[in-house]
């Protein structure tokens, strides 16, 4: 209550709790009448605001700078059927390959080749399970889309195959801008084809991201998505499995973002970037997703993006952006997944540990442990404060990560089916607990808690040196993971936490297939 959401992308780094706007806009939001579950989704592409209570006291309004009033109404009357109606309408996933559900490592960035091959050969010596590696923006050749640097990565193609044959998968970053650079094929064929955004007044639109100058295609255009599809296939042919978008709101270093009069296709309707900015991130993603799916001989693409717009879970998983590494954080990711799980984005996550600054081990560990719940598990950082992988702690935290870690894998079965729901019916897969008994008054207010799935409901510890902590469990019977004590619901308990454990209930009656 008495708050104002605004929805225009925003590269937000170091962003904090009252932070607005973010990266990502879901113009979408469900409210409870009487008990009656409602959704609202503003089919609004430009900057739009979210009201509730602040312009007048018990009312709710939203509005868009532009564009028509079309809006959908959807009525529960449950929430969960809210939802599920949502993603309905926006669109569902696809199932994403199985090992994207693994655990991933990240750092901006590994560099050169025999970093990212000891860091194999560490996760394997140590026998902590992880399927896949990011390389950031240092893997490319002068921050050029779609090249490699050769200094540092002489033969990616046998590296990238090593790496498979030890059970990695590999992942490359790509952003939207495209260095100005005459000698660059990429730069040329976007200006001969007339690929990139212009400004209203003709000239190409330029902006300074990491390669310095750069243009951007105007993904709003079917053409250049095209193109950008098949600008993957030289990636995809040295065996890279998944894509990771970044800057999509998009950014651009001093100015924040595209001009308003930078000019769009918008699909054959041409308009200004204030149409588009809110949707440009995703149709990067589509067409990110699309390419991916021409060169992978049927296998399933995985992308990431930062930046969305509604729908966006139909080509792209989701992180979180910038975050601290400070415990609020870890409460702010955890909020943050329940809300784009209820929006329709399930395959979500954060920086693990926190992309800024560097979290002690114990942060890191509580941190680790929630993650295991989030559909998408990524450690990355920025690299600034040494690095973060999951045995730069001491070896007490060493041992609870590499057990939890291995939770994860014990549970791919129940995570693959409770996202074989989600890609069937739009069942969110993070449950926030007003999700699960929308007519108990005391689930409104529980912001920790959360399900992944019909089944598990976890409790994670977000603060330091605590041996226990209050969980508020929904109604049903509920064992206690660690102990199998029967618990009844629609009650607070004070569940124990010592490093080792983070609070697990498990639904009475319910199955949870286990693999080694
Ligand atoms: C942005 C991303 C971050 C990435 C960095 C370098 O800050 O949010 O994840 O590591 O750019 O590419």
């Amino acid at each position: 209550l008495n708050t104002r959401r605004e929805l225009w992308g925003t590269d937000c780094y170091g962003y904090g709790n009252d932070t607005d706007a973010v990266y990502k806009n879901i113009p979408f939001y469900m409210g409870l009448h009487k008990n009656v579950g409602y959704g609202v989704f503003f089919d609004n592409t430009f900057r739009t605001f979210f009201d509730f209570g602040k312009e007048r006291k018990n009312a709710c309004s939203f509005w868009a700078q532009g564009g028509e009033m079309r809006y959908y109404f959807i009525n529960g009357p449950k929430l969960m059927d809210v939802c599920r109606r949502y993603t309905f309408l926006t669109g569902r996933p696809e199932l994403p390959p199985k090992w994207a559900l693994g655990y991933h490592q990240s750092k901006w960035s590994y560099y050169p080749e025999s970093t990212v091959r000891n860091l194999a050969k560490e996760f394997r010596n140590r026998k902590i399970p992880c399927d896949v590696i990011h390389l950031d923006i240092d893997y490319m050749d002068g921050f050029r889309c779609f090249t490699w640097d050769k200094k540092r990565f002489p033969n990616p193609k046998k590296m990238v195959s090593d790496l498979k044959a030890q059970g990695f998968k590999s992942i490359v970053i790509i952003d939207p801008g495209i260095k100005i650079d005459k000698k660059y094929s990429v730069y040329n064929e976007g200006v001969k084809h007339g690929y990139f955004c212009n400004r209203g007044d003709g000239p190409l639109l330029k902006g300074s991201v990491w390669p310095g100058e750069c243009h951007f295609p105007d993904f709003t255009n079917p053409k250049v998505r095209d193109w950008w599809a098949t600008l993957y296939k030289g990636l995809i042919e040295d065996g890279i499995a998944g894509v990771w978008n970044d800057m999509n709101e998009p950014a651009i270093f001093e100015d924040g973002s595209f001009p308003f009069d930078a000019r769009h296709d918008y699909d054959g309707h041409p308009c200004t970037h204030r149409k588009v900015h809110n949707v440009y991130g995703s149709l990067m993603a589509q067409a990110t997703c699309e390419g991916q799916k021409l060169y992978l001989d049927n296998k399933r693409a995985f992308t990431i993006t930062r930046s969305a717009y509604a729908g966006v879970q139909r080509f792209a998983s989701v992180w979180t952006g910038d975050n601290l590494a400070t415990w609020e954080h870890l409460k702010i990711a955890n909020i943050q997944c329940q809300r784009l799980s209820a929006s329709g984005i399930s395959f979500a996550g954060s920086d693990v540990g926190g992309f800024i600054g560097s979290p002690n081990g114990e942060l890191y560990t509580r941190w680790i442990q929630m993650a295991v719940f989030h559909p998408f598990f990524r450690t990355h950082s920025s690299g600034d404060n040494g690095d973060k992988e999951p045995w730069m702690f001491d070896e007490k935290y060493v041992n609870v990560v590499r057990t939890y870690i291995e939770l994860r894998y014990q549970l791919l079965p129940y995570i693959y089916s409770t996202f074989w729901q989600y890609a069937t019916d739009g069942s969110p897969m993070i449950r926030s607990l007003n999700l699960v008994d929308q007519s108990d008054s005391e689930s409104y207010f529980r912001e920790e808690e959360f399900l992944l799935g019909n089944n598990i409901l976890v409790a994670p510890v977000s603060a330091e040196g605590i041996s226990s902590k209050k969980v508020y469990l929904p109604k049903g019977k509920w064992y206690n993971y660690w102990n199998d004590e029967l618990i009844k619901g629609k009650q607070e308990i004070e569940a124990n936490t010592p490093l080792d454990q983070m609070p697990i209930f498990i639904k009475a009656g319910a199955v949870i297939p286990f693999q080694p």
